[in-house]
């Protein structure tokens, strides 16, 4: 079958290179793509906001399923349009989107149907607001409502830091993502990433994962869309996971069920692993990024078959497997990001890189100037290994990141830092 996929991120690679090995597919094609996708798949320049433009080339190019990869489709109805005009199209309505896409739905929801997250009130205005922050103290978490490309987040640690972030928001420094904001209670504990795939009815459960958000070694410096990631995460335990299943996401399903929207699509909780167990942090309703590039290199099923068998409500019948191998991805990013930075600048060294064993290198924000492969965004590489442990996974990822010759990015050199202090408890 021929596959549309929807992205052009290290994410959609990494879709994109593990879509590739199914042998149901007959032509993949990315829209719209960068030149690493370019290597496994068509690349078509399609303005992926004109859903209608979008659907007539599926047309055109008997494309029998579209996978979309980035939320901001997902939020603005792509896959309802495409569905409307006959074409399956995999991941959430913008109904069922609302989970990444508005902080407040999510957050009600968990209330209504008691799915463990931390307290919160929403607000509009900033009196309230700054009144239910002297109430509850600090620290505090202040979140935009909507889509913030992962940056509308503000753990203030004083009552100055809380106003600013509160008249900031609300005056607009996240547009109109931040016209509503949530305020919810500060937790204590691990983050970790915990995927699942939905068929509306039932999740079948991915695997784990944890990333870097901040900018510079010892997770400091601003946030970003992630410097890095590794998989599985260390302190997901079974038990972890077993209730991570049971408390958070099939309650989540049975909530959406119950509201008339269903989901359908990969389902990514954000968690915080508290000493009363897992909680909500937020969802997400797609693979992340680098989420999914540690993902796809450990997993040992087709993707296409398990995106299928999420349309076809089959879930039930199918299992999936992955590798006991660890994978670390390593964010190379352009000096600046994520403030500002220049585009342009050669990369070298990819082939000898992506050449070693159990290594592969996702790109990002990169594009081909005179037949030159050049930095075109803020994230720009993401090297990836896999290791019998994280550390191996690590030594490799770094080694790969020693080959390419790229003076103008730059890297974390910790990724993995947690798990690889854990690993070396252990041993
Ligand atoms: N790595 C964070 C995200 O994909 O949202």
């Amino acid at each position: 079958m021929n596959v549309l996929l929807i992205g052009s991120g290290g994410r959609e690679h990494a879709l994109a290179w593990a879509l590739s090995a199914s042998p149901m597919l007959a032509t993949l094609f990315a829209a719209p793509g960068n030149p690493g996708i370019a290597e496994v798949a068509t690349c078509v320049p399609l303005d992926v906001a004109d859903h209608a433009a979008v659907a007539a080339f599926c047309k055109e190019r008997d494309i029998a399923l579209v996978v979309v990869g980035p939320e901001a489709p997902l939020v603005a109805g792509l896959v309802d349009d495409l569905t409307d005009a006959g074409i399956r199209a995999f991941g959430p309505t913008a109904a069922a989107a609302q989970l990444e896409g508005s902080k407040a739905f999510t957050k009600d929801l968990c209330k209504r149907f008691g799915i463990p997250t931390a307290a919160f009130e929403t607000f509009r205005e900033a009196a309230p607001a700054k009144a239910y922050v002297r109430a509850q103290g600090t620290p505090i978490v202040i979140k935009a409502d909507g889509l913030a490309a992962g940056k509308g987040v503000i753990i203030a640690q004083t009552l100055e830091e809380a106003d600013s972030a509160i008249d900031d928001m609300l005056a607009g420094a996240f547009g109109p993502a931040g016209a509503e904001i949530v305020i919810e209670a500060f937790m204590q504990g691990e983050e970790a990433s915990f995927f699942a795939l939905c068929d509306g009815r039932m999740a079948l459960p991915l695997a784990t994962a944890q990333d870097h958000k901040q900018a510079f070694d010892g997770d400091t410096g601003p946030n970003t869309g992630g410097m890095g990631a590794y998989s599985p995460a260390p302190v997901m335990s079974e038990d972890l996971c077993r209730q991570t299943m049971d408390e958070i996401i099939t309650p989540t399903l049975k909530a959406m069920r119950a509201e008339g929207i269903p989901f359908t699509g990969v389902l990514y909780a954000g968690l915080m692993i508290t000493e009363e167990g897992p909680r909500l942090v937020e969802y997400n309703v797609r693979f992340g990024d680098p989420e999914a590039q540690v993902m796809m290199m450990r997993l040992q099923d087709d993707l296409l078959l398990l995106i299928l068998g999420a349309l076809d409500q089959m879930l039930d019948t199918m299992s999936v497997r992955w590798r006991d191998e660890a994978a670390l991805s390593v964010v190379m990013a352009t000096r600046g990001y994520p403030g500002a930075y220049e585009k342009g600048s050669a990369i070298g060294g990819l082939e000898t890189a992506a050449a070693m064993d159990d290594v592969e290198i996702f790109q990002a924000g990169t594009a081909m100037q005179d037949g030159t492969l050049v930095a075109n965004g803020g994230r720009v590489l993401n090297v990836t290994a896999r290791g019998e442990t994280v550390a191996k996974a690590q030594a490799r990822a770094y080694a790969a990141v020693d080959a390419i010759d790229w003076p103008e990015g730059f890297c974390r050199r910790d990724i993995g830092w947690r798990a690889v202090a854990r690993e070396a408890e252990t041993a």
